[in-house]
């Protein structure tokens, strides 16, 4: 699939299909996490891969029970794993921006593989990472779920790009 078309057709899918995610597709998925680009190049960052029904049950429970993160075959966790206290000159911190987009990446190349998506990042972080034992100092922005949906919801309406845009200044 072209990138314009992975754009265009990629919609967050909020309940899914028991059907396996093929290893192919989901090293495709796991290689655009290797790609994206970094602060420094440091790749700092840990991309954890939960299959096991146990654990993505153990973590459904700590991310406000979104039933997607039970039913879709396969959860992603990105952890920040160093340079946690890097603050960017524009004052942001760097590694949330890194993780956020290697799961723009992730998601991205998971609709070029034909599969579906969703972002979660409502859950407690703490226990996430007692669960996926991820050391204390790591830290977990963000998640996203891939597999098969089973969600017939219609992709949202996104606002025109002139309200989106301006040249020049604000
Ligand atoms: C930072 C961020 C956090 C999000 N967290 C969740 C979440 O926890 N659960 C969920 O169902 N969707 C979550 N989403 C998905 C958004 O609700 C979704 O992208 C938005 O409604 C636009 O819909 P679309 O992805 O279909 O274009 C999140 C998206 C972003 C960017």
């Amino acid at each position: 699939m072209e990138t314009m078309q992975a754009m265009r057709e990629r919609r967050s899918v909020r309940h899914y299909t028991s059907k396996a995610v093929e290893p192919e597709k989901l090293n495709a998925v796991l290689e655009s996490v290797r790609l994206v680009p970094s602060r420094h190049n440091d790749q700092n960052i840990r991309c954890i891969v939960v299959r096991d029904p146990a654990v993505k049950k153990a973590i459904h429970e700590q991310a406000n029970t979104q039933p997607m993160v039970e039913e879709a075959d396969t959860l992603l966790a990105f952890v920040a794993t160093d340079a946690l206290d890097f603050v960017m000159p524009c004052g942001q911190y760097g590694y949330t921006a890194d993780m956020y987009l290697a799961l723009g990446y992730a998601i991205l190349a998971a609709a070029d593989q034909g599969l579906d998506s969703c972002i979660v990042c409502a859950f407690e972080e703490t226990a996430v990472k007692k669960i996926l034992n991820v050391p204390c100092e790591c830290r977990i922005p963000c998640m996203a779920v891939i597999g098969y949906g089973d969600d017939p919801s219609p992709r949202k309406v996104k606002k025109e790009l002139d309200q989106l845009i301006s040249y020049e200044a604000f």
